[in-house]
């Protein structure tokens, strides 16, 4: 009975410790039952951390082998149980059968395949191709809006997206009642805390930080409780400008955002300003791109910013003397900057991850 705890073979290429239940004697059902238990439980074990396909022949003999498998020496021990309990041993003698073959099975069916040494590999074949992520068109284009801005003398500032509703709103000079506020239009958090809508509270936090001058580009995300369309998502990266500084004019700014659209629209597109309104810049403009997005319908007005002088209660508020300091202020959609760059009909081409759509842009 020695030779049914001997496991010299597998223990060659893995570690398999016997436990006392497979090594004592056998002369009762409860016994034989416990002993089955045993071979299902630490077989199983032994199967799980065999590596290899050497590992596994090992395992398979140890358990299964006809003549000094585990099992097999199991068997032998059937003649001496009583005739009634014989039929309930087998049963779980197969059982256990069953189940260490279908893990043997699963284990070796994970396995490579060994290698055909009839066919040897054709050193001569062409290389694989290796898959390569690629930037998002969303990120390339950020990337290469801020390039042209930190040439412009700007630096990168950030903010939370989780902002109370004063940065958000009051100190951007939002009425008290503005339809913007309401819980329909904007994601709350709480009473007070809400999803930002747009980056603008960062020009409040950076003018309460520093003194200008101050030029600073906010690139970030923002939330609002917009449906998903063509042209609109709920989420959506929105990049800031702001330029504070002693006597700054809307000549500058138009100058500014002039020459950023001719360089990266590389001078071919035409720019124009519309008179517009948000509370926290007084005048307020939107600016158009002249682009052809390729639908045959020739070239159209493209908005991509919105923009105007910083108002002097935003000034005042955030603590900067708006007799002695002005300025101008952007804010810009990156993904419709990307529509209008690629010709893109649907902003939700850009939102699906459809990777035969985005490896377009990888440079
Ligand atoms: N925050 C405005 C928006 O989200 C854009 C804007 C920024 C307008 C700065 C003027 C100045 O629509």
């Amino acid at each position: 009975m020695r030779r049914q705890c001997d496991l010299a073979s597998a223990a060659a290429v893995c570690i398999f410790v016997p436990t006392t239940s497979t090594c004592a004697p056998v002369t009762t059902l409860a016994q034989f039952l416990a002993r089955a238990d045993a071979i299902a439980r630490d077989g199983a074990a032994l199967i799980h951390t065999a590596v290899g396909r050497e590992a596994l022949d090992a395992a398979r003999v140890a358990l299964l082998g006809r003549k000094q498998g585990l099992l097999t020496t199991l068997m032998a021990a059937l003649p001496a149980l009583p005739t009634e309990d014989r039929r309930a041993a087998g049963a779980a003698m197969n059982a256990t059968k069953q189940a260490l073959e279908l893990t043997l099975t699963s284990a070796e069916a994970v396995l490579a395949p060994p290698p055909d040494a009839s066919r040897p590999p054709d050193l001569t074949m062409p290389g694989r191709d290796r898959w390569t992520g690629a930037v998002h068109p969303v990120s390339l284009v950020i990337d290469e809006i801020s390039a042209i801005f930190r040439e412009l003398g700007f630096t990168i500032a950030l903010g939370p997206e989780a902002e109370t509703e004063w940065y958000n709103f009051g100190a951007l000079n939002f009425p008290p009642d503005h339809p913007a506020m309401e819980a329909h239009d904007t994601l709350y958090l709480s009473d007070d805390t809400l999803l930002r809508t747009h980056t603008s509270p960062v020009q409040v936090r950076t003018l309460q930080t520093y003194t200008p001058p101050v030029r600073i580009l906010c690139p970030g995300n923002v939330y609002r409780r917009d449906f998903f369309d063509a042209t609109h998502a709920p989420s959506f990266m929105q990049i800031e400008g702001l330029c504070i500084d002693e006597g700054v004019s809307f000549v500058d700014l138009k100058a500014t955002l002039s020459e950023f659209a001719r360089r990266f629209y590389s001078g071919s597109s035409r720019v124009r300003l519309r008179p517009s309104f948000f509370p926290f810049v007084e005048p307020g403009a939107e600016m158009d791109v002249e682009v052809d997005l390729g639908d045959g319908k020739g070239s159209r007005w493209v908005e991509i910013l919105g923009c105007g002088m910083v108002h002097p209660r935003v000034l005042d508020g955030a603590g900067i003397d708006s007799e002695k300091y002005s300025g101008w202020a952007f804010g810009m959609g990156p993904a419709r900057i990307a529509m209008s760059r690629h010709k893109l009909p649907d902003i939700r081409l850009l939102y699906d991850s459809d990777v035969r759509f985005l490896e377009q842009f990888s440079r």
